[in-house]
């Protein structure tokens, strides 16, 4: 019998008297082991990465990321003219981030379907806003002509 905490599991898996997790602790903790890859590798072969096709270029990205900020980080714009400057940034509420987008995306919250009755957008425009938009799968993108983009 032995003595000491309960779940301490001398001949558990951790051998040599230790429990598992003490061994875990010690791997990730030791600065000669890259965990980085480790837990890269693992995830990278499970994860589907949509692609964001606009302006020529393809952007992999998360699924369920948001449009605007996947283009963003890309150091491409959605905006046209002094809508660069002048955005809401990401609010929702400006409607100069507004795009076509062909593929799968997330379906319109209420806030966007607000903004795109409010002129110059309409809904019959058939435009997304990218700061409200999130890239389910492949997609498309396209930004129209005007401030607001509203000629596609
Ligand atoms: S950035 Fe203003 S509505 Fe998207």
């Amino acid at each position: 019998m032995v003595a000491g905490v309960a779940g301490s599991g001398r001949g558990g898996w951790g051998g040599r008297g230790r429990p598992w997790w003490t061994w875990w602790t010690w791997w990730t903790s030791d600065p000669r082991v890259d965990t980085s890859t480790y837990y890269a590798r693992s995830l990278t072969i499970s994860r589907y990465m949509p692609t964001v096709y606009y302006e020529g270029e393809e952007i992999e990205c998360e699924e369920g990321a948001v449009l605007r900020d996947v283009l963003r980080k890309a150091g491409l714009s959605v905006y046209n003219g002094p809508s660069e400057q002048l955005n809401c940034r990401g609010m929702g509420s400006c409607g100069t981030c507004a795009v076509k987008v062909d593929g799968e995306v997330s379906e319109p919250g209420k806030k966007e379907k607000a903004r795109l009755w409010f002129p110059p957008h309409h809904p019959s425009h058939d435009v997304r806003l990218s700061c409200q938009t999130r890239v389910m799968g492949d997609v498309e993108v396209t930004k129209g002509r005007g401030i607001w983009g509203q000629h596609v």
